[in-house]
């Protein structure tokens, strides 16, 4: 199966979201990933789910919505009348993971599950059947521009564990992502990677280039 890239609009230009979105999905992107931050979670804090709502109006594309909140219930909801398509949760943020992700599912949403760097694979054996996704985090959540951990073992350990199931649980990788380390992450298994420095940052919007550069880093694979 093809590596799917979902580029994060955390480090597209605030001021042109909705032609950021239009660009990147012009470019290839698979999904957009959206980095949901409250500054308590995290020490930063970036948008929710009135400016999903809004791009919502102008696009069809898949919306990845990652929470980097410390109470995720509260989101499910809103997220869900914004149009979000997933909604991860991270595993660290509360102590109801499986009651939050029911939810999430209910209210028709998919469900995912994040882990930060410091968090065992292990805890999240039982919730495998209420998602369809889990996040391994590359960096520690809260900023972009990071440099990516190499966490393959980790990485490997979330595949194992997806293949346990019968459903289909991607493996997303997040944080650090660039041509060079697309190739480590897939070689441990990730079949989703998330990035947004090396699709913004070199300021030059040739995101189409930059997301290709990383598709053929995961195709040598
Ligand atoms: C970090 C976010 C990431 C981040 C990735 O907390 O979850 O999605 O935007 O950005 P880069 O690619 O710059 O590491
Ligand atoms: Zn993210």
């Amino acid at each position: 199966m093809p590596v799917l890239i979902a580029p994060s609009v955390l480090s597209a230009d605030f001021a042109r979201l909705g032609e950021e979105v239009d660009m990147l999905m012009a470019a290839g992107a698979d999904w957009i990933h959206f980095d949901v931050m409250d500054g308590h979670f995290v020490p930063n804090l970036t948008f929710g789910p009135p400016v999903i709502a809004g791009l919502r109006a102008r696009t069809k594309a898949f919306f990845d919505v990652h929470l980097m909140v410390t109470h995720p219930e509260s989101y499910i909801a809103p997220l869900a009348a914004a149009g979000a398509n997933r909604m991860t949760v991270h595993a660290e943020s509360g102590p109801h993971l499986h009651r939050t992700l029911q939810a999430v599912r209910d209210a028709g949403m998919k469900a995912g599950v994040a882990l930060s760097p410091g968090t065992p694979v292990e805890g999240i054996r039982h919730v495998l059947p209420l998602i369809d996704l889990i996040l391994v985090m590359t960096v520690n959540p809260g900023f972009g521009g990071q440099v990516f951990l190499d966490l393959h073992d980790k990485i490997q350990q979330a595949r194992d564990l997806a293949r346990t199931q019968s459903h289909q649980i991607h493996i997303q990788v997040d944080g650090g992502i660039t041509a060079k380390t697309a190739a480590k992450a897939v070689t441990a298994g990730a079949d989703v990677l998330v990035a947004g420095t090396a699709i913004f940052k070199p300021e030059d919007g040739a995101y189409a280039a930059h997301i290709q550069k990383i598709r053929e880093a995961c195709n040598a694979v």
